[in-house]
């Protein structure tokens, strides 16, 4: 026999409520009228997420022309395809700044400063999937950060930065089992 709720949902607004409150704010943009984060601190927090994005991309687009060898096929194209992958979180961020009031800074002068992760450059295949590794890692770190910062205060943002960790997760995992190939171990213990 199934279980029927003996009330309903006692918790959320009335729909006329919600309704409301939606119609009132939509000239505010596509932030919630029940936002209780900092906006401001957000779109800062967002910036720097932005410029390592951003950082992330011109990193492994280098990497991808820079990678070469007997067995750099599979590796040029993984690095390729992180690229992309971090260009569409760029663009991701990009818009969730814009969405709460913000001017997205795609500005290069000062980006390595405002990125988490860095620009390196590698001698040999080994070193650049090595940095990369390196760079994943901090970001997923920063994501995990950052989602728990966000929490209930602004959900829109924490869902978009969940999602990016999934990839970025993905992204460390892919550059670890390419370090076990191309040198046999690992270099660095797993998180
Ligand atoms: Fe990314
Ligand atoms: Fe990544």
């Amino acid at each position: 026999m199934t279980k029927r709720p003996t009330t309903a949902t006692p918790f959320l607004s009335d729909i006329q409520t919600l309704r409301a409150r939606a119609r009132e704010h939509l000239e505010a943009g596509a932030i919630a009228s029940s936002y209780v984060g900092d906006v401001e601190r957000t779109i800062d927090i967002l910036q720097t997420v932005l410029a390592t994005e951003i950082v992330c991309v011109l990193r492994y687009t280098m990497h991808t022309v820079a990678a070469a060898g007997i067995s750099s096929e599979g590796v040029k194209a993984e690095f390729k395809q992180h690229a992309k992958e971090e260009h569409d979180h760029a663009l991701a961020v990009a818009e969730r700044i814009s969405q709460l009031g913000g001017v997205p800074n795609f500005n290069p002068d000062g980006l390595s400063q405002r990125s988490a992760s860095q620009y390196t450059e590698a001698e040999n295949l080994v070193g650049m999937i090595r940095e990369n590794l390196i760079a994943e890692r901090i970001a997923v770190d920063h994501y995990r950060e950052l989602i728990r910062f966000f929490g209930d205060d602004d959900p829109a943002t924490r869902v978009m930065l969940e999602g990016i960790l999934r990839v970025e997760e993905e992204h460390a995992s892919d550059m670890h089992d390419l370090l076990v190939a191309h040198q046999g171990r690992p270099m660095l213990p797993a998180t």
